[in-house]
């Protein structure tokens, strides 16, 4: 393992699984100078050449087992379909890896404490890829309303959806990749509204399904702690806007994009509006990126950001929405 005391050293990543999200990763990763990304795994040797090829990364793994013995990576990204981010997360922890997982950070809380677990056991850092969690957009409204800009939060709304190609096969739809939209997208307001309402202590949940059978909408009412309520929604077969509201007793914040904050607008009640941006370095996944430069740097295990703890209430809301909606997966009965 390599010394990350000194901000010189560059901190060498791995990229396990080579779809979609794992090239919009990349994107954000090389806005980071200190980022060295030396090895990429895949399930096949043909595709490990063809991203290595595409990104100019020295070493392509044709399984992900080699990529986690590969002595030369600190950190892996886990860039795979849900049901697969248990057993990658494992096999990287237990070779000594550092691993930043796609979310949601398993199929179920009782594969999410597994994971949390092996990083203890291991010594090594984990978290969940909650990207938006991290953008400076996400943390000066936190501080806002930490400080009190808007009285105290009362509600959260907060929705996300696009139309998806049906493909009973693919990851979005599969029982099999633990597809639907609650995990796929629904995870997302869940956790973002998680920040404001301090966890929750109930979830009511109605959904509509796929012919798969797994939702392929999900409406949530959440209730949160000190009389919060949120009203979130996700879809994977209508382009649902991205718009959230914090609303508190003396003014609210809205977002027309939390998902992918670059900006929002504060309104204290009184008092004109006030327009905040922060627009991306890059795409966005960068900051993410930073949070895991910066936690392996100071020796941390966790990110206070998006801890173990938030990870685990996340995965546990997530069972419960399911449970209400009648989903279930095969990845359950493991
Ligand atoms: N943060 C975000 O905004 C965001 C956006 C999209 C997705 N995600 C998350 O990222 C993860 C991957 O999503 P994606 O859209 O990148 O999926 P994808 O395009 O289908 O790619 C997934 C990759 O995982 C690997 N894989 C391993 N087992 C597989 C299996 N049984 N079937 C298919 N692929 C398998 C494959 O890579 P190899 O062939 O190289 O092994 C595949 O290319 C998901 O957990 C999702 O929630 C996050």
């Amino acid at each position: 393992m390599t010394n990350h005391d000194s901000p010189q050293t560059p901190i060498r990543w791995g990229i396990l699984g080579t779809g979609a999200i794992a090239h919009r990763f990349m994107t954000g990763l090389r806005a980071l100078p200190d980022a060295d990304v030396t090895a990429v795994g895949s399930r096949s040797d043909a595709t490990a050449r063809r991203f290595a090829e595409t990104w100019g990364i020295p070493r392509a793994h044709a399984s992900y087992a080699d990529l986690a013995a590969d002595p030369g990576v600190d950190v892996v990204y886990i860039a795979t379909p849900h049901n697969v981010h248990h057993e990658a997360t494992l096999l990287c922890l237990d070779a000594g890896r550092h691993v930043l997982c796609e979310k949601p950070l398993a199929v179920n809380a009782a594969e999410a404490a597994a994971m949390i677990e092996a990083a203890r056991r291991n010594g090594r850092f984990l978290m969940e890829a909650m990207w938006t969690r991290f953008a400076p957009a996400t943390a000066r409204i936190r501080r806002l309303v930490d400080e009190g800009a808007i009285g105290e939060v009362r509600m959260v709304t907060a929705t996300i959806g696009a139309r998806m190609d049906y493909d009973p096969h693919g990851r979005l739809f599969s029982p099999h990749l633990a597809g639907g939209a609650l995990l796929d997208v629904g995870v997302y307001p869940l956790a973002f509204a998680s920040q404001f309402l301090g966890g929750f202590t109930d979830i009511q949940a109605q959904a509509t399904k796929a012919p798969t059978g797994v939702d392929a909408q999900v409406a949530m009412a959440v209730t949160g702690r000190n009389q919060t309520l949120g009203l979130l929604g996700c879809s994977i077969e209508a382009p649902i806007p991205r718009r959230a509201d914090i609303v508190g007793t003396r003014g609210s914040i809205a977002l027309t994009d939390w998902y992918s904050p670059t900006g929002f607008v504060l309104h204290r009640d009184g008092a004109d509006e006030e327009v905040f941006d922060f627009p991306h370095h890059a795409n966005g996944f960068e900051h993410e990126a930073m949070e895991v430069h910066r936690s392996l740097r100071a020796g941390r295990t966790e990110s206070p950001l998006m801890s173990w703890e938030e990870s685990l209430r996340i995965a546990e809301a997530l069972d419960t929405v399911r449970a209400r909606i009648g989903v279930s997966y095969p990845a359950d009965q493991r």
